[in-house]
């Protein structure tokens, strides 16, 4: 199993960057959970503050880029894919080598895109399950089942990052799990390593439905 988590980190400048609130938690919880079910676990985290699980190989990045150049090494012995982190959206192209001094005026950045991972994996992922996130500020139902059809997933996780104790950095979660069969199922709150459980538990049911 090849799971992501945590955000990236897209350099600005030689001390500043662009990234986001994740804290990996729900990667990590995710890599724990499947390693005690017996799975072989790689994780390919961008920059977490977490103790790695027990028995579970950790490849540190920084970047989109170094995400995806690290998932597209480990696909090729995983039948299980994971992608829980929050990868940045946009970076600049040509980080100043140094520190960008202050000036009076307004600084304007200009963005492009990074490499949307989970799309590039859904066009190339043969027999394996794909499973997405979708963190969301509304209703993550419309948008879970947006991304999972355009991202090719089998389940995207939809889950609110706009409430107290649940979400980025939180200890617990509240998803909702969109299938590929169109099947919905919203969980109860529970903890990461729970939630991690059961997200699980219907993954293997959607392998032994196909
Ligand atoms: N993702 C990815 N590569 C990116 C952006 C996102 O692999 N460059 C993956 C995330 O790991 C997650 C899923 O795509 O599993 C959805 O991420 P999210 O940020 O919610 O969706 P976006 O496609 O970026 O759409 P938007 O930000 O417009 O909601």
């Amino acid at each position: 199993m090849l799971i992501t988590a945590g955000p990236t980190e897209e350099p600005l400048d030689a001390v500043r960057f662009l990234s986001n609130r994740s804290s990996g938690k729900m990667g990590y919880a995710l890599a724990e959970a499947a390693a005690a079910r017996g799975a072989r676990v790689t994780v390919v985290a961008g920059p977490v503050h977490l103790d790695p699980p027990a028995g579970v190989s950790v490849i540190k990045v920084r970047t989109a880029e170094e995400m995806r150049a690290a998932v597209l090494e480990h696909l090729p012995e995983a039948t299980i894919v994971v992608k829980a982190a929050a990868v940045a959206d946009y970076r600049v192209p040509a980080p100043a080598a140094g520190k960008i001094k202050k000036g009076g005026a307004r600084l304007t950045l200009e963005l492009e895109p990074t490499p949307d991972i989970l799309a590039e994996l859904g066009r190339m992922k043969g027999n394996r399950l794909l499973v997405g996130f979708a963190a969301e500020t509304g209703d993550p139902i419309p948008e879970a089942r947006r991304k999972l059809a355009s991202k090719g997933c089998d389940m995207v996780v939809g889950n609110r990052v706009d409430r107290e104790g649940t979400g980025f950095g939180a200890e617990d979660n509240e998803v909702v799990l969109v299938m590929r069969t169109g099947e919905v199922v919203a969980l109860p709150r529970a903890s990461k390593r729970e939630v991690a459980d059961r997200i699980f538990d219907r993954l293997l049911k959607l392998r032994h439905a196909s």
